[in-house]
């Protein structure tokens, strides 16, 4: 394997989307947990008054603890959903 290199990987085309009202741009492609990991932004909910926030654990779409509301629906699972241009996130970890 001498001299051989990984492929360079790429990114989508830029979308811009907005976090809790602040303008981004991620990429097609992303998922929106990896964006809101890339922004720092790991809790994302609030269960109920006096519960600690939650935040995203297992990243494949089984432990449903990254649900956020995107476009005004809720519960939508961060780590199963791609990002488009014009998606409104937010977190309800704040
Ligand atoms: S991180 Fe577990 S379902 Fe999204």
């Amino acid at each position: 394997m001498k001299g051989k290199r990984l492929p360079t990987s790429r990114r989508g085309r830029p979308v811009g989307i907005r976090v809790d009202g602040r303008p981004l741009t991620a990429f097609e492609g992303e998922t929106v947990f990896a964006v809101l990991c890339l922004e720092g932004i790991f809790a994302l909910r609030r269960p109920a008054a006096g519960h600690p926030v939650r935040g995203a654990l297992c990243g494949m779409g089984a432990c449903q603890e990254c649900r956020v509301r995107i476009d005004g629906i809720p519960d939508r699972r961060a780590c199963m959903t791609l990002v488009r241009e014009g998606m409104e996130i937010e977190t309800g970890g704040r």
